[in-house]
């Protein structure tokens, strides 16, 4: 399944289900504790902490999301990348965790049929009620893992709405690593989708990993994210997020400017090097088109990082000539198609209408 029908089925879902669709918000967040967009949960921050009434009280988005976090760990994972679409159901003090999870398992199995035997599941520590609720769905309890704070407590890493949360995981088999579930093997058992209960206030500090809650919100809320990128990399039956669909016109265009052809995920430099260029290509190309420019802090600074880290990679399989403007229109052009980047609001209008 092709990624405009991915984000379509999840749309008409969550649409069928009382949702309106609202457009993805930039990535240059008008949040000061946000440098860039990192989660669709970014543009209703204020309506989770009451500052702000709902025109509905559900919504659907497809999110566009810069994340640098894990910047080491693109190309040396099949699962990281600097840039990712998020597709997202929400709900403002309407329905709560037995629905959402409902939801969930249906979408994943019913939408997308995906095996049922293949998910895994983890809840936090002593939620019970979540553990209750994917019992009665069918989820078996050796299939259920309970985590703690780093893995299933989710907030936006600064003081602000947070919640215990349940993930779903999908296993991808034994070619990609030991048995054990995702609470031993994060490689193996992709995380596809985060359904964060949203339902406290983060403050500043604490002793749970640095995490300290300092109240409730006013009402309890959904905040959901499905990975787009690494639902591809099932759907479409690849190995990594930079070979589906999304990705792999930029990544043949690389092959060709360097000359070779990828030699595989198999841990060398030259590996890394492809996947890199070819991930970064796509974040530089979404921040450019969303008004960043590069410069020496916030960011134009990620966004300048981004351009040396690429071009230092690319320099490094032997590309000596300008690479960003061939690689970047790449992603423009995959966006133009309608692939990567249909149904996200603006950026796609800007491609159709390119320079
Ligand atoms: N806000 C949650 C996340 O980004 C869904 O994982």
């Amino acid at each position: 399944m092709r990624a405009p029908e991915i984000r379509q089925k999840f749309l008409d879902y969550f649409i069928s289900r009382g949702h309106s669709q609202l457009p993805s918000s930039p990535l240059v967040s008008d949040d000061p504790t946000l440098l860039l967009t990192n989660a669709g949960m970014n543009q209703f921050k204020p309506v989770f902490l009451g500052e702000v009434t709902p025109a509905s009280p559900r919504a659907t988005t497809v999110q566009k999301c810069v994340r640098t976090v894990d910047i080491e760990n693109v190309g040396r994972t099949t699962r990281h990348v600097t840039f990712f679409e998020m597709l997202g159901n929400f709900s403002f003090g309407d329905y709560f965790k037995p629905e959402v999870i409902s939801y969930a398992w249906e979408v994943l199995t019913e939408v997308y049929q995906l095996p049922p035997d293949r998910l895994w599941v983890t809840v936090y520590l002593d939620d019970d009620e979540a553990v209750e609720v994917w019992r009665r769905i069918g989820v078996p309890a050796d299939r259920i893992q309970r985590l703690g704070w780093a893995d299933n407590y989710w907030s936006m890493g600064v003081p602000g709405p947070c919640g215990p949360s349940s993930e779903i995981c999908y296993d991808r088999g034994p070619a990609y690593g030991e048995p054990g579930g995702p609470a031993v093997n994060d490689e193996r058992y992709l995380e596809l989708w985060n359904l964060v209960f949203m339902q406290n206030i983060r403050g500043e500090g604490g002793d749970k990993d640095g995490f300290a809650v300092v109240g409730e919100l006013p009402r309890r809320n959904i905040d959901t994210g499905l990975g787009l990128d690494r639902l591809a990399i099932i759907l479409q039956d690849v190995e990594s997020i930079t070979q589906t669909d999304l990705l792999a016109p930029t990544f043949e265009v690389v092959e060709d400017l360097v000359g070779r052809r990828f030699p595989g995920h198999d841990g060398t430099e030259a590996s890394v090097s492809y996947q890199v260029v070819v991930d970064h290509a796509r974040t530089i190309a979404f921040l450019i088109a969303d008004g960043v420019l590069p410069s020496n802090e916030g960011s134009g600074y990620v966004l300048r990082r981004l351009m040396r880290r690429a071009i230092r990679h690319a320099q490094s399989l032997g590309v000596t000539d300008l690479v960003l403007p061939t690689i970047t229109t790449s992603v423009v052009d995959n966006l133009a198609r309608g692939v990567a980047g249909t149904g996200i609001g603006e950026v796609a209008d800007r491609a159709g209408q390119r320079p």
